[in-house]
């Protein structure tokens, strides 16, 4: 069954309070008073919505998180069943550091229709739409590279790569580098990062690299709107993992996942602004109003907007 649409205004004011009560710890050099304002804003507002919503991907387990855990059951229950993941606030250093790209990100589902994601890195490869098979995780990167710019008809020298600038990625960049492809290394925020390819305004064709698995789900379910292409392989390489993800079900620990086993069926996403950045304006703050610019995602009405709201604060 689709969503409805009421629900999308709901959500956007979920991810749009959020990122104003983060806004006001910018520049603070506190990212955990930054994270758990969001935290707190998300989950009050969540609170208020009709809905049975059940936290698929939130702040961790029960005894890490008091908030927003993973099982938090949030609503008024007068509503249908939905998945929900959140990251209150995506970019904890930009929020901190007044640097650009710091959002509010929700993600909701039908019930039973978001993948619940371990806590892990994830190992991402994302791209516009293309047949499955043409990029793939296990291919070399030059294969990668060479089949997307055949299929897009463009030189391997016209690519460009979105990758999180991180030592482990250092065998990446540096061949992305001998294949003279162009690269858009991006500190933190590789739910933005998945999101370039979605839209050629970016200048980014392909996405590659290990960031956090919560995050690869939030990049996937805006994704799938888009029609582009997500793989992703979750990171086991501790007891402590591998003994979750066995307590979770994954049998598998090196499969990949293609995004429509991520998620399913109907969806909405909404990434607000926090700092500005280029695909979305930060908060800005005029008397006792606020304006606030969301990326949303309805997938049974391919619904893809950014939308400014001026909204007074005290709302
Ligand atoms: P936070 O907002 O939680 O600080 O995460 C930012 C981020 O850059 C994510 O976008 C990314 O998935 C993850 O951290 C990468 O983790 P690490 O910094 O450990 O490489």
């Amino acid at each position: 069954m689709p969503i409805d649409k009421k629900y999308i205004d709901h959500f956007i004011q979920v991810s749009s309070k959020a990122a104003l009560a983060s806004s006001y710890l910018v520049g603070k050099k506190d990212k955990i008073a930054a994270d758990q304002a969001a935290v707190d804003s998300m989950r009050s507002e969540l609170n208020k919505i009709d809905m049975n919503g059940e936290i698929v991907i939130g702040e961790g387990s029960l005894d890490e998180a008091p908030m927003l855990y993973t099982g938090e059951i949030l609503g008024n229950k007068k509503g249908p069943k939905f998945d929900i993941a959140v990251d209150p606030l995506e970019g904890t250093n930009f929020v901190a550091n007044n640097l650009p790209g710091a959002i509010s990100v929700i993600a909701i589902a039908e019930k039973g229709n978001l993948f619940n994601a371990p806590e892990t890195y994830m190992n991402k490869i994302a791209t516009g739409k293309v047949e499955k098979g043409l990029v793939d995780l296990d291919n070399p990167l030059k294969k990668n590279i060479s089949n997307l710019a055949d299929f897009m008809n463009k030189d391997i020298t016209s690519i460009t790569a979105c990758v999180m600038d991180r030592p482990r990625h250092q065998k990446i960049i540096k061949e992305l580098q001998e294949l003279k492809v162009n690269i858009k290394l991006i500190t933190d925020g590789d739910v933005l990062g998945a999101l370039y390819v979605s839209q050629p305004k970016y200048n980014v064709d392909i996405f590659l690299g290990i960031g956090g698995g919560p995050e690869g789900v939030l990049a996937a379910s805006a994704l799938d709107t888009y029609d582009c292409y997500f793989q992703g392989r979750f990171i086991f390489d501790n007891d402590k993992d591998i003994n979750d993800a066995k307590l979770m079900g994954i049998t598998d620990l090196n499969k990949k996942y293609e995004l429509n086993e991520i998620i399913k069926g109907d969806s909405i996403f909404c990434a607000t602004g926090i700092t500005s950045g280029d695909v979305l304006s930060g908060i800005k703050i005029d008397n006792d109003n606020y304006t606030s610019e969301t990326l949303v995602t309805h997938k049974s009405s391919n619904y893809k907007e950014s939308i400014k709201k001026t909204t007074p604060i005290k709302k």
